[in-house]
């Protein structure tokens, strides 16, 4: 483990050996991470036999890690920091600038706490009785539909949810073009050409969105409640009083609204896995809440969702008798670490079992970040993404009927995110 007082004795320790990182070969991997995103971090690693090495990627030196002790190693703040670590490309789709994502220290833990209050499980409550009365509404419009493609109709199903639980005004003639300007920010970010200046424009004009309606609340030209997210983070201020400027302000509302469309991908994971595994329908359908938990944190183990995390190296230190040096980009394997064999027996397999004992290490089970929450970067938002999973699982297993046609349900593995060819299609829909 990386301390400040290994790292300085190790620098006066003049006799101790001190190595360069492994080196892939390659020139310039970007071509080789963009054809395999969720394997290139691993397979790299495992073929020069260290959980650390370095890589030219979009011109840039960059440290890849992978493995529990890596991930406990990058989420050290002492070692790896945030600021300046994201590739242009996400901060102008993605992630937006000035967000919480970017923060270090004091100003991430005091904006953190933001969103871990405002993510709170009674208000992720609240968020999945919305959503349980949209599931509701779209079962009746697709009982009448020839078929259903899943994914895109969850992106407006949880849209208008999670507007309605935020407070975010929306009415019905918009859901259409924010529902796409929102869902562009995951699903074409990691795209090229055209698609990903799509997800620039949806960018920019869902900022403009998000600003003019906190400007709006703090004229109080609408009203919302205090407890809504719009409410807290228009009103929210900083470590030093100011309240946010409405771009940022409009960054993090997004970084609400966005992830909660893009739980879309989970849920068509879940009715992917309830497929794929029909054992496990009866034992949902049962109701034992130890087998929804499991089930669907062994979705967000074995499917393919976020590949990696960035960041920036912070000083000079050692690990392992390696050297790190300041200012370089890390990134740490998300998918690769969910199926590392030392610290998951059979990893490819999926075996939600494997989640009824023990809790995992967070270092060894990261598919939306490790550590702790509440101190580290890890996603504020996990609460909401299995409880809106297990609600998933409850509609499509007790309160609808359905078939799933022949179609393409491999995994598109070289997309960002990943998703099934088909993206799941139902067809004969039948509420119960
Ligand atoms: C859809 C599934 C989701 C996935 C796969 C996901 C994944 C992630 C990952 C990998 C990170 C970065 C962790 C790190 O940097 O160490 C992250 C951060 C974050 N996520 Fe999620 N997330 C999801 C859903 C959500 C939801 C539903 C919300 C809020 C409603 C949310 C809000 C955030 C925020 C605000 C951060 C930044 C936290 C920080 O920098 O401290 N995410 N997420």
């Amino acid at each position: 483990m990386c301390g400040w007082g290994e790292v300085r004795g190790t620098r006066l320790a003049v006799w101790r050996w001190v190595a360069s990182i492994p080196r892939d070969p390659s020139l310039e991997a970007s071509f080789a991470l963009k054809r395999d995103p969720y394997g290139f971090i691993s397979e790299r690693a495992r073929m020069l036999g260290s959980d650390v090495f370095e890589t030219r990627l979009l011109l840039r030196r960059t440290i890849c890690m992978t493995g529990p002790q890596a991930a406990r190693l990058f989420y050290d703040p002492r070692c790896f920091a945030r600021h300046g670590a994201a590739p242009a490309a996400l901060r102008k789709t993605l992630l937006g600038q000035g967000g919480v994502q970017t923060l270090d220290g004091d100003a991430h833990l005091h904006r953190k706490r933001l969103f871990l209050e405002l993510l709170a499980p009674a208000r992720v409550a609240a968020l999945v009785r919305r959503a349980a009365h949209e599931w509701e509404r779209a079962a009746q419009r697709w009982k009448a539909l020839p078929r259903v493609e899943l994914y895109a109709e969850l992106q407006p199903l949880l849209a208008r949810a999670v507007c309605t639980w935020a407070g975010v005004p929306l009415a019905e003639s918009e859901v259409a073009a924010r529902t796409r300007e929102l869902t562009a920010l995951f699903d074409a970010a990691g795209s090229a050409g055209w698609s990903h200046l799509q997800a620039r424009r949806a960018r920019a004009r869902s900022e403009r969105w998000a600003a003019d309606i906190v400007e709006r609340l703090r004229e109080t030209r609408f009203h919302a409640a205090e407890d809504t997210a719009v409410h807290r983070i228009a009103f929210h201020r900083e470590l030093d009083g100011a309240l946010l400027p409405p771009r940022i302000a409009a960054v993090e509302l997004l970084n609400v609204l966005r992830p909660t469309v893009a739980t879309s991908v989970y849920v068509v994971f879940a009715a992917h896995a309830l497929h794929a595994h029909p054992d496990w329908r009866a034992k949902l359908a049962a109701g034992d809440p130890a087998h929804a938990d499991a089930f669907v944190q062994e979705i967000r183990r074995a499917y393919p969702f976020f590949p990696a995390v960035p960041a920036r190296v912070r000083e000079d230190f050692v690990w392992r008798d390696l050297e790190f040096r300041a200012g370089t980009r890390a990134l740490l394997d998300l998918y690769g670490t969910n199926h590392d064999p030392r610290a998951w027996e059979e990893p490819e397999a999926f075996r939600p079992e494997r989640f009824l004992g023990e809790l995992p290490s967070p270092f060894a089970f990261v598919p939306q970040g490790g550590a702790d929450p509440q101190l580290h970067h890890r996603c504020p938002g996990e609460g909401v993404v299995l409880e809106l999973m297990k609600q998933a699982l409850r509609f499509l297993t007790g309160s609808l009927d359905y078939t799933v046609p022949p179609q393409d349900l491999a995994i598109d593995r070289t997309r960002l995110p990943a998703l099934p060819h088909s993206r799941f299609v139902i067809t004969d829909v039948r509420p119960r």
